[in-house]
């Protein structure tokens, strides 16, 4: 995930923005070039033979739609995204999306907003595969103010909030030390929760704090990066797969009265995360 650590550095962003508006106009404009040459050609070379003059006419035909639609087409794929993720990746447009989120480290008066986004995000990533009651249950428990606090204030576990244009769209909250869910991961940092508004999935929020989990853990030199996450969530599998975690063992979740497993996965290389 080398390169996508430059995809959150500023100004290659703003290339990559251009480039991907470059591309659309520089492949259009070559269309239309090819259409005029094939015309001149047409018009000017008597001695093309009937089958060529065929040939061109089609070409130049193909050229002046491909220069219309080509521009239309990527544009348009813009607008499907993240759905159709690879017409845009096709078209270069899908870095036109990406959301570069101002990452803070959360404070005392953060609780009531990590409560309600703790909420939000945990009922919009697993509500349809669990009971309302189990739901209900673990929210209610879970992300109140008065527990966040407890969270916020609790020594060696830190929040992050991930904002767009001021307003809350993700976070995540690393512990270290005694504070980690799991025993005998003294050097180690515990990604205990990281949570993307459904809304903003797929914008590389999500990689933008990881990205920062991983700088800050090759910061103090620790053993590794590790993270329970539930057997059944594909794509947050998918997401810790692409940054090399691997799976390690599993622990025990409880949701309300649902004993759940959660995989066990870490990163032990962060090389490529240290200045
Ligand atoms: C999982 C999650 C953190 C990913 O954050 P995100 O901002 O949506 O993901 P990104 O845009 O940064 O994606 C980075 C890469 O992860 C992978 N990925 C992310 N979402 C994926 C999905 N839904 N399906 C498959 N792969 C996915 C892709 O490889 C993606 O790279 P690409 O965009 O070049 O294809 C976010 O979707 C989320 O909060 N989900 C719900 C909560 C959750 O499950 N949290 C984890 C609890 S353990």
């Amino acid at each position: 995930m080398k390169n996508r650590k430059d995809i959150f550095n500023g100004y290659i962003l703003k290339e990559y923005r251009g480039v991907a508006l470059f591309t659309l106009i520089f492949v259009s404009l070559l269309f239309l070039v090819f259409a005029i040459i094939f015309v001149g050609i047409l018009i000017f070379n008597d001695s093309v033979d009937f089958p060529s003059r065929i040939l061109l006419a089609v070409l130049s035909v193909i050229c002046a739609v491909l220069w219309i639609v080509f521009p239309i087409a990527g544009i348009l794929s813009v607008r499907s995204y993240p759905k159709h993720k690879r017409l845009a990746k096709f078209f270069f447009m899908n870095y036109v999306f990406v959301k570069i989120p101002e990452i803070r480290i959360g404070g005392l008066s953060d609780a009531r907003i990590l409560a309600e986004l703790g909420a939000q995000t945990f009922w919009e990533t697993f509500a349809h595969c669990n009971t309302e009651s189990d739901m209900r249950y673990y929210l209610d428990n879970t992300f109140t103010t008065e527990r966040l606090t407890q969270e916020l204030e609790t020594q060696n576990s830190t929040f992050y909030i991930a904002e767009i244009d001021g307003r809350p769209a993700a976070y995540m909250k690393l512990n270290t030390a005694n504070a980690q869910t799991e025993k005998n991961r003294e050097g180690w940092v515990e990604i205990q929760r990281l949570y993307v508004l459904a809304s903003y999935a797929r914008m590389h929020i999500g990689s933008a704090l990881m990205i920062k989990a991983l700088e800050y853990a090759a910061s103090i030199n620790a053993d590794g990066v590790w993270l329970g996450v539930w057997e059944f969530n594909e794509k947050a599998k998918a997401f810790y797969t692409k940054f090399g975690f691997s799976f390690n063992g599993s622990h025990e979740f409880i949701l309300g009265q649902d004993r759940q497993r959660d995989l066990i996965m870490e990163k032990t290389d962060l090389s490529d995360y240290r200045n």
